[in-house]
C-alpha cells in the first residue's frame, strides 16, 4: 500500500531535539516523512539525525540547486498530504500569520494546500503574549490545527504552558487526521476497563482489566472517521484523540452511560470487564476493625449487577451491530459460543486469559472471533492495535451487509 505523505517542518526551538523521535514515530506508523528545517532549527537538531530517521534528504535551503533538483519546493509542498510543524516557535507563528515566505519553511507553508498541524513550543510568557495570542487566533481561523503546547517545566527555567506536545501525541493526531475514512458518519460506543464496585469509601471490588484493548478499539474507530464515545471504567490511560470519553466507576453507571448513548449509536463494542456482582450495601463510612469483635472480619453480601451486553442485545436492533467480549480461562471457544447465544450479540471476541502472553496488562492479545451459527476465526498473538484494526475490518464488512438506517430512536416493535 502506498504510504501517506507527511512533510515535517521544523523551526528553531530547543524542542527540536524531540523532532527525530517524532519523525521516527511517524515512519514506524507507516508514513512517508520528509523534513524541512529553518536555519535556526539546524542549530538545535542535526539534519543528519532527521535524514537518518526519515530516510530522505533534509531540505534546508530554498536556493540550493542540488536540493531543488531532487524535488523543488513547490513539488514538495504539493507532495505533502499533511504538514506537521514541530516545534513551531513564536517567530515562525508570526511569520506564518502574516504570510511571509522568506525562507524555505515559510515558503512551503504558504505554497502547500495540505492541512497544517502545528505544535508550538516556547517560553510561557512568549506564548501568552498578546502578539502570539493574536497570531494563533489568525491561524486558527484559517483552519490551522494546534496541538499543545503542554504545561510543565520549560527548558528556559520557567514553569507553565510552552512545552511541545509529546511526539507520541503528535503521531496519534497525525494518524487520526490521515486515517482511512471508512467509518465516517458512524456513531460508535466502546466500553473499556474494569468497573469498580465500592464496599465503603476506601475499599472496592474490581475486575482486572487494563483497558488497553477497549482504548485501542476506540482509537481505531476514531482513526477511521467514526464519532466515538468511550465509556471507561477507572483507568489512567490517556484519551485517544478525537474521542468523547465518559468516565464511570460502577457497572450501574456504565449501564446508564451505554443506554444513554444507545439510541444514537450504530455500533456498540463492549470490551469492558464489568463486575458481575456488587456489594448489596455500600457503607458510607469506612468499615473500622475496632467496631468488629476481636479478630472478626465482616462478610460482604453481594448482589448481581445487570448484564449490560445482554440488555442492549435484547433491544430492537434496527441495523445496529453489537459486539461482546469473552474473557475465558478454559474451554474458550465453547464458552464463547454459549455466551454469544445467551447474550444475543452479533459477534463475540474471545480471549484465553490463561495464556502466558497476551491478555490483561499486555500490549498484545490473541483472540478469536466467534460468529453466530458457529464459525470461528482465530487470530495469532498480535498487538492490541492490530487486533482492533482486524475487529473493525470485520464490523465494517458486516455493516456493509446491513441497511444504513440506524442512528435514530429505535421504533418499538422493530425486530433484529
Ligand atoms: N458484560 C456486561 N455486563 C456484565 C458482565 C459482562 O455487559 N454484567 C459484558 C462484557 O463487557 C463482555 C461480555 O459481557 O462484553 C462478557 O463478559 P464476561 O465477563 O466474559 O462474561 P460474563 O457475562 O461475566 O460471564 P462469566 O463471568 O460467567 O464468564
Amino acid at each position: 500500500m502506498e504510504r501517506r505523505r507527511i512533510l515535517c517542518a521544523v523551526s528553531g526551538g530547543i524542542a527540536a531535539y524531540k523532532t527525530p523521535e517524532l519523525v521516527r514515530g511517524l515512519v514506524r506508523s507507516g508514513f512517508d516523512v520528509r523534513c524541512a528545517i529553518t536555519a535556526s532549527a539546524a542549530r538545535f537538531v542535526a539534519p543528519l539525525a532527521l535524514e537518518t530517521v526519515s530516510g530522505h534528504r533534509v531540505r534546508a535551503d530554498l536556493f540550493d540547486r542540488a536540493e531543488e533538483g531532487e524535488i523543488d519546493h513547490i513539488a514538495l509542498a504539493d507532495w505533502a498530504e499533511l504538514v506537521v510543524v514541530a516545534p513551531a516557535t513564536a517567530n515562525l507563528l508570526a511569520r506564518m500569520a502574516i504570510g511571509m515566505a522568506d525562507d524555505l519553511v515559510t515558503t512551503l507553508l504558504l505554497a502547500t494546500r495540505a492541512p497544517l498541524l502545528v505544535a508550538p513550543a516556547m517560553n510561557v510568557n512568549m506564548w501568552r503574549h498578546p502578539a502570539t495570542r493574536g497570531n494563533v487566533e489568525v491561524l486558527g481561523r484559517r483552519g490551522v490545527r494546534f496541538i499543545g503546547p503542554e504545561s510543565g517545566a520549560l527548558a528556559c527555567g520557567w514553569e507553565g504552558e510552552g512545552r511541545m506536545a509529546e511526539p507520541a501525541r503528535i503521531v496519534a493526531e497525525v494518524t487520526l487526521a490521515l486515517g482511512p475514512r471508512t467509518l465516517a458518519g458512524e456513531r460508535v460506543v466502546v466500553t473499556a476497563g474494569g468497573t469498580r464496585e465500592p464496599v465503603d469509601p476506601v475499599r472496592s471490588l474490581t475486575n482486572r482489566s487494563s483497558g488497553k484493548m477497549g482504548f485501542a478499539i476506540a482509537a481505531e474507530a476514531a482513526r477511521r472517521g467514526a464519532e466515538v464515545v468511550l465509556v471507561a471504567g477507572p483507568s489512567a490511560l490517556p484519551t485517544p484523540p478525537g474521542i468523547r470519553r465518559i468516565d464511570v466507576q460502577t457497572a450501574l453507571e456504565m449501564r446508564d452511560a451505554v443506554l444513554g448513548e444507545w439510541p444514537s449509536a450504530r455500533i456498540v463494542v463492549m470490551a469492558a470487564a464489568v463486575a458481575d456482582f456488587r456489594p448489596a450495601d455500600r457503607a458510607l463510612q469506612k468499615i473500622k476493625k475496632e467496631d468488629l469483635p476481636e479478630g472478626a472480619a465482616p462478610s460482604i453480601a453481594l448482589v448481581r449487577n445487570p448484564d449490560i451486553l445482554a440488555e442492549i442485545s435484547a433491544l430492537p436492533r434496527d441495523g445496529r451491530v453489537v459486539v461482546g467480549f469473552a474473557a475465558e480461562s478454559h474451554d474458550v471457544l465453547d464458552s464463547a459460543r454459549r455466551k454469544l447465544e445467551r447474550k444475543g450479540c452479533d459477534l463475540i471476541v474471545a480471549n484465553d486469559i490463561s495464556r502466558e502472553q497476551g491478555g490483561f496488562d499486555s500490549d498484545r492479545n490473541a483472540v478469536a472471533f466467534v460468529w453466530p451459527g458457529g464459525p470461528v476465526e482465530e487470530l495469532a498473538l498480535l498487538p492490541k492495535t492490530e487486533v482492533a484494526a482486524q475487529l473493525w475490518d470485520r464490523i465494517e464488512k458486516r455493516l456493509g451487509a446491513l441497511p444504513r438506517d440506524a442512528g435514530a430512536e429505535p421504533s418499538a416493535g422493530a425486530s433484529r
